[in-house]
């Protein structure tokens, strides 16, 4: 392994006090948005916050994801009925009242409209061991470095100016089958990506306060 000079970017305190001020100001207009125009706009984009979540850090540098981006309207319909058979299951069968109860609010049942209405959608699949020529090797901290990376990725996607869902429908085993993916990855997170419908609502979620998430020691 050979190493080179990490290059610090050599900015002072007050700039990194407005940076980090103006970052966090950024991300907190973030919002799981559920109704999506059906605006299109470049691949390049999406492929630009792609880069960005595969840039993460992770165990050993096993780098243990793959996305894939669905533009195809008839994978898209594939998606959504899938999807649709596995949430109405959930909602009207599997969910435990407590579950519902939690749901309740956010308005959502077993209609996914959004994924087919978004012009794309990003599933995201982790590798639970890495596979080379049939020959299986270990990856290290798996959800823990997919899920960095699916925080760079929302971060890429608000900061573009675009709105996403991170949606589970769960099982999600199909999208492995519909994406045609290899027997080491398994779908970790489906995201619809887009432009707000001008009629988009969010519910209004009261979030923790900063002493009740943090601490200094
Ligand atoms: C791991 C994970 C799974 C989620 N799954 C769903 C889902 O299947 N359907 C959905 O409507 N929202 C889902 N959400 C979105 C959450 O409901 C949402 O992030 C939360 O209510 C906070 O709202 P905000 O993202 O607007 O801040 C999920 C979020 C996370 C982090």
């Amino acid at each position: 392994m050979s190493f080179k000079k990490y290059k610090e970017n050599g900015i002072n305190n007050a700039e990194k006090l407005a940076k980090s001020n103006e970052l966090k100001d950024k991300m907190k207009t973030r919002r799981s948005v559920r109704k999506f125009a059906k605006t299109q706009f470049p691949v390049e984009i999406i492929e630009n916050i792609i880069s960005m979540a595969a840039s993460a850090p992770s165990g050993a540098n096993k780098e243990p994801w793959f996305f894939s981006i669905i533009k195809n309207a008839d994978v898209k319909k594939k998606i959504r009925k899938a999807a649709e058979k596995e949430e109405k299951s959930f909602y009207t069968q599997r969910a435990p009242q407590s579950w519902l109860d939690d749901l309740n609010k956010f308005g959502t049942d077993w209609n996914k409209d959004f994924l087919e209405i978004a012009p794309y959608l990003i599933v995201v699949f982790k590798q639970i061991y890495d596979l080379d020529n049939g020959n299986k090797y270990k990856n290290y901290y798996v959800n823990e470095s997919v899920g960095i990376s699916c925080g760079f990725l929302l971060t890429a996607i608000h900061n573009a100016g675009l709105v996403a869902l991170t949606h589970t429908p769960s099982p999600m085993g199909f999208l492995e089958k519909i994406c045609n993916r290899p027997e080491n990855e398994r779908a970790y997170l489906l995201i619809p990506v887009g432009l707000p419908d001008i009629d988009a609502r969010v519910p209004i979620l009261k979030k923790k306060k900063f002493n009740e998430y943090c601490e200094i020691i």
